[in-house]
C-alpha cells in the first residue's frame, strides 16, 4: 500500500466555513480516517498549508492540530514543495485575485461558493482554469446532505411522477447583534462588503435546482432589508446595506415552478432550518437538511375547506419517513474526497469552477430582476 501525500493550500482558515467544515470536519477527518484510501489501494495524506492575514490565529490554529505548515505569504504557500492545490474560504470579495494567482502558479484549484463576484469574473476563472489544465471545483455542499440525498434517490427512483413543483423556505432569525451577539459575520449584511442573501444563497438554490430537478430557465426575485441596522464584531452599530431576505420563483425545464423564501429574520416553525417540498402527480417530499417524509398518491387524504369547523385531520401525522439506507458522511468532507480522488485519478468530477459560475449567473440575475421588478431568462453558459 503506497501513501502519496498532497499538500493543499488552505486560505480562510480562520472563518467560520474554512476552519470548522473545511479543516477539521474535513481534511482532518480524512486524516483521522487513515487518509483517503482509492481502488488501487493507494493512499491520499492531504496536508494542510495554512495561508492567511494573521500569523497569530493561524499558529494557534496550527498548534491545536498538530500541523507543521503556515504563513501569511500567498507565494508562499504556492511555492511550497508539496502543494497541489489551492483551496479558497476566504471572504468572497477577495477570492478572485487569490484563485487567478494559483491558476498562474499551476495548482488545482477548489473553493467555497460563490465562485467570483461577478458572472464575468466566475466565467473569466474557470476559463483559465480550463486552459491552464487544472482541476477545479466549487462546492456544492447541499447535494451530499443526507436530506436531499433522499431527495434525490425518490426523484431517480420516479416516486413523485411529473413533478409539478418545488418550495423552499430557508432561514432563521439572526440576532441583530445589540442584546444579543450575531451569529454570523457582519460583512454578510453589507453589500460593499460582498454579502447579502441572493450572493450567499442563490449559488446554492442554482446547483441544488439544476442537480435534482432540472436546468433553471427563469428567475424572479423580491429583495429586502429588513433589518436595516446591526451590530457588528466589536459592538459597533452599522447600516446593513445587503438584503437580508430574498423571495424568488424559478422556472426549470420540463415546466417546474420552484419558489424558495430565503431569510436571515423569519422565526423558525419548521423541523429543520431548510426545507423543501416537492409536489408531483404520484406523490409528494419535504425534505430537509437530514430528514425526508413522503406521501404517496395513494395515501393523501381529501380535506374539505370549511372554515367553521375546527381541523380534524392530522396533517403532519400523514407523512412517512424515508429511511437511511446508508450511512450519510459529512457533506464538505465527501466532496472533498471526491475531488481530491478527481486531481490524483482522473476520475470524472462534475462540480467545476463552471458549475459554480451557473451559481453566480443566478445571484446576479436575481439581484437584477429584484433591481428592475421583472422576471428573467436564464441563458446557458459557455466558456
Ligand atoms: N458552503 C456553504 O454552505 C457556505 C456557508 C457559509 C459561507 N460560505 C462561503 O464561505 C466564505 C467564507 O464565509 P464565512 O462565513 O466562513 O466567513 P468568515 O468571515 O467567518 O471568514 C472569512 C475568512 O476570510 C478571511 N479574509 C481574507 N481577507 C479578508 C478581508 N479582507 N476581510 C475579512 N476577512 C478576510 C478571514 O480571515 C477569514 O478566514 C464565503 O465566500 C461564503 O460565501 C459557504
Amino acid at each position: 500500500m503506497s501513501r502519496t501525500v498532497i499538500g493543499i493550500v488552505m486560505n480562510g482558515v480562520t472563518g467560520r466555513m474554512g476552519y470548522r467544515q473545511h479543516l477539521v470536519r474535513s481534511i482532518l477527518a480524512i486524516r483521522e480516517q487513515g487518509g483517503l484510501a482509492l481502488d488501487d489501494g493507494e493512499v491520499l495524506w492531504p496536508e494542510p498549508i495554512l495561508v492567511g492575514r494573521s500569523a497569530p490565529k493561524l499558529k494557534e490554529i496550527a498548534d491545536r492540530h498538530g500541523l507543521e505548515h503556515w504563513t501569511t505569504d500567498l507565494d508562499e504557500a504556492l511555492s511550497h514543495p508539496l502543494a497541489q492545490i489551492y483551496f479558497d474560504a476566504q471572504l468572497t470579495q477577495v477570492r478572485e485575485p487569490a484563485i487567478r494567482k494559483a491558476i498562474a502558479a499551476g495548482k488545482h484549484v477548489y473553493t467555497e461558493k460563490p465562485t467570483a463576484e461577478s458572472l464575468d469574473a466566475a466565467l473569466e476563472l474557470a476559463r483559465l482554469a480550463r486552459a491552464a489544465g487544472v482541476c477545479n471545483g466549487a462546492v456544492q455542499d447541499k447535494l451530499f446532505l443526507p436530506g436531499l440525498l433522499k431527495l434525490k434517490r425518490l426523484v431517480d427512483g420516479g416516486f413523485f411522477g411529473r413533478i409539478l413543483s418545488v418550495r423552499g423556505e430557508f432561514g432563521y432569525w439572526v440576532f441583530e447583534g445589540d442584546w444579543q451577539t450575531a451569529q454570523r459575520p457582519s460583512w454578510n449584511y453589507r453589500a460593499q462588503d460582498g454579502g447579502g442573501m441572493i450572493l450567499d444563497m442563490f449559488p446554492h438554490w442554482r446547483y441544488v435546482l439544476d442537480n435534482i430537478f432540472s436546468p433553471v430557465r427563469s428567475v424572479y426575485a423580491h429583495t429586502a432589508t429588513h433589518i436595516d441596522e446591526r451590530w457588528d464584531e466589536q459592538g459597533a452599530v452599522y447600516q446593513a446595506t445587503a438584503d437580508d431576505a430574498a423571495y424568488g420563483v424559478f422556472e426549470l425545464d420540463g415546466g417546474i415552478v420552484a419558489q424558495i423564501n430565503s431569510s436571515w429574520a423569519v422565526r423558525v416553525d419548521r423541523d429543520e432550518l431548510v426545507e423543501f417540498q416537492v409536489d408531483g402527480t404520484e406523490g409528494s417530499a419535504v425534505a430537509g437538511l437530514r430528514n425526508c417524509r413522503i406521501q404517496h398518491r395513494a395515501a393523501t387524504p381529501k380535506p374539505v375547506w370549511n372554515p367553521d369547523l375546527p381541523a380534524t385531520e392530522p396533517f403532519r401525522s400523514q407523512w412517512q419517513q424515508v429511511p437511511d439506507n446508508e450511512e450519510f458522511d459529512n457533506g464538505f468532507k465527501v466532496q472533498w474526497e471526491l475531488f481530491l480522488t478527481h486531481v490524483v485519478t482522473g476520475a470524472p468530477y462534475r462540480w467545476d469552477l463552471l458549475e459554480g459560475a451557473k451559481g453566480v449567473q443566478l445571484a446576479e440575475l436575481g439581484l437584477r430582476s429584484a433591481a428592475e421588478g421583472r422576471r428573467l431568462d436564464v441563458p446557458d453558459l459557455e466558456i
